[in-house]
């Protein structure tokens, strides 16, 4: 049996420059998909598979993600004193319990790797998962848990990945496929933002890892690479020289919310999902397009 995985982290310490101006004073975080938040979304993935203890890699201008981790007493009392129930116990179940979450502070925004570098004292020697949390999913159950699943029998290193358009492999970290199925196959070597005649696949890295604790140390060990930032794919390809890494090409369908097409799609998607709004979205937009189309 494979050492369990408890803990996860969830870098959020980035500038979001893809989404200014909404991202200026406000964390790319925090950004809603119908009335959720990005970073809850990834949460309440971690926690339908099973993680005990959530580690938020922040920065500057952040503490509202800590905030919406707390509870809001002022909010609940009023909630109620008004009979909003419902509302009162949606807001209480969405709470990691007391103790359960940890904050560290990425203080200069050097890359992806370099914030997973800081939650290494918080993480200790333990294997982790590693949520990038304005990649939302639509899946059941969720992607983590998928993963899971697979890392119960392997063990090792473990990398979700989704087809994409050959054309569009430049913009992703891209994995070789070796054997094995979509559930669980070996993976050879993994490359970032490859040209599309270099690409070893279209299989891209689309935001969700089980990784060991050796990882740490290639990441300090890293200078800064594409984008001048420090890069987690270049610490994961030294580190399949040692360990095994499985690819899970899960069941469901990304979205990008850090870009803001990917945003857009997400919130009518996930609208449409939702069975209280689905109808009177469905009619609102098909209002608003025929107004549109009429020249209004
Ligand atoms: P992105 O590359 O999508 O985030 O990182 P970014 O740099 O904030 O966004 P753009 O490209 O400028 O629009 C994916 C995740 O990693 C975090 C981000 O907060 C995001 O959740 N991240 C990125 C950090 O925590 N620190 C960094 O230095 C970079």
């Amino acid at each position: 049996m494979p050492n369990r995985v408890r803990t996860a982290v969830f870098p959020v310490a980035g500038l979001g420059t893809r989404f200014l101006p909404a991202t200026k004073a406000m964390p790319k975080e925090m950004l809603t998909v119908v009335d959720r938040p990005l970073i809850q979304y990834a949460v309440d993935e971690a926690r339908e598979a099973g993680i005990e203890h959530f580690v938020f890699v922040t920065g500057r201008n952040k503490g509202v993600i800590e905030d919406h981790f707390d509870r809001q007493f002022e909010l609940e009392q009023t909630l109620e004193a008004r009979g909003r129930t419902e509302a009162l116990a949606e807001l209480q179940k969405d709470l990691p319990s007391a103790g359960q979450s940890s904050f560290t502070r990425q203080q200069e925004p050097l890359g992806l790797g370099h914030a997973v570098w800081c939650a290494r004292e918080l993480v200790g020697n333990q294997p982790f998962a590693l949520l990038l949390p304005d990649m939302v999913f639509r899946a059941r159950p969720g992607v983590l848990k998928q993963m899971m699943q697979t890392y119960e029998e392997t063990g090792g290193n473990i990398i979700g990945v989704e087809e994409v358009d050959p054309k569009d492999v430049s913009s992703y970290g891209i994995v070789a496929r070796g054997e094995g199925p979509d559930s669980g196959f070996r993976i050879t070597g993994m490359v970032e933002k490859p040209r599309t005649e270099d690409a070893p696949s279209n299989l891209f890295i689309s935001g969700r890892y089980i990784l060991q604790p050796e990882i740490f140390a290639l990441l300090s060990e890293q200078t800064r690479g594409a984008g001048g930032e420090i890069q987690l794919t270049d610490a994961m390809q030294i580190l399949i020289r040692q360990q095994d890494f499985t690819g899970v090409k899960y069941h469901g369908k990304v979205f990008d919310c850090g870009s803001k097409l990917g945003f857009l799609a997400a919130n009518v998607i996930f609208a449409l999902d939702r069975p209280d709004l689905a109808e009177p979205f469905r009619r609102a937009i098909s209002d608003a397009v025929l107004g549109v189309s009429d020249g209004m």
